[in-house]
């Protein structure tokens, strides 16, 4: 072990084609911390998530875990511990939900090990326990959540990259994807949060770091963000202490 946060990026660049996305940005996560990138359409929150999980090609920079360099192969990435929820969900519709738990545990070799994160899952999510043999499509946007979830963590992560958990959900579901946060980095486990709803943000994350444009304009500890303008502007918006739609995003149901 050494002395290097958990996760650190350097001055990461990403495009789409001649669009660049992400220019140049740079955080750490420790471990254990819950780290929010907030900010509003098209800032290149998803793109950095992207980026570091290897779902879209760095264009330059360095990531770090733990003072080493990340690779961008699956292999690599499940082995440097960081697992991705991504935005949008993405479960396999046609696929049961066991089989999805199933893919997101594809790379790992000790089908005993894999066996038992399945019943670990089924423990903390008893909603999919019951759900185990049901297509993913016909679940609601709550638990298709869950499911994106737990298949993120049936790799055992020491970091979660979770973009926009709470798209669309009751606030009920709201809550349980907070505590859900709150135990995962009480075990330990880091988060980089990508989140539109402010309320859930202020309360677990320990730090923030506001996009706009493709590059971090602010960062700091939550509660010393909160009152500054940028954060009121590019964040919080109209969102009241309650609402969940900061960024005019339609909710998909
Ligand atoms: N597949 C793509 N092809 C081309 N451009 C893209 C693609 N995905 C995103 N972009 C562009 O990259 C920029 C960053 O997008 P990104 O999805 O990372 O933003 P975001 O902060 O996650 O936004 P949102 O809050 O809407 O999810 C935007 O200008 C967007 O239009
Ligand atoms: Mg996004």
């Amino acid at each position: 072990m050494t002395g290097a946060p958990l996760l650190e990026v350097r001055d990461l660049h990403v495009s789409y084609g001649s669009v660049a996305a992400v220019n140049g940005v740079s955080f750490a996560v420790g471990r254990g911390q819950v780290v929010a990138l907030v900010g509003a359409n098209g800032a290149g929150k998803t793109t950095t998530l992207r980026a570091i999980s290897g779902m879209h090609a760095r264009g330059s920079g360095t990531i770090l875990v733990e003072g080493s360099p990340l690779k961008t192969s699956a292999r690599a990435v499940l082995d440097a511990g960081i697992a991705h929820s991504p935005e949008g969900r993405q479960v396999f519709p046609l696929m049961t939900v066991r089989e999805n738990l199933q893919v997101g545990a594809h790379l790992v070799k000790d089908r005993r090990l894999a066996a038992e994160r399945e019943a670990r899952m089924v423990a903390r999510f008893p909603v999919l326990g019951e759900r185990l043999a049901q297509s993913a499509g016909t679940l609601s946007g709550g638990e298709q959540q869950m499911l994106a979830m737990a298949r993120a963590l049936m790799t055992g992560p020491s970091l979660l990259l979770l973009d926009e958990p709470t798209m669309g959900l009751a606030p009920i579901v709201v809550g349980v994807i907070r505590e859900l946060i709150e135990q995962l980095s009480a075990e330990g486990t880091s988060i980089l949060l990508v989140e539109e709803s402010a309320d859930l943000t202020l309360r677990v994350a320990e730090e923030m770091h506001l996009m706009d444009g493709g590059r971090i304009v602010l960062s700091g500890p939550t509660g010393e963000l909160v009152g500054t303008e940028e954060m009121r502007r590019l964040y919080l918006g109209g969102q009241g202490t309650t609402s969940s739609t900061s960024n005019g995003k339609e909710s998909p149901q």
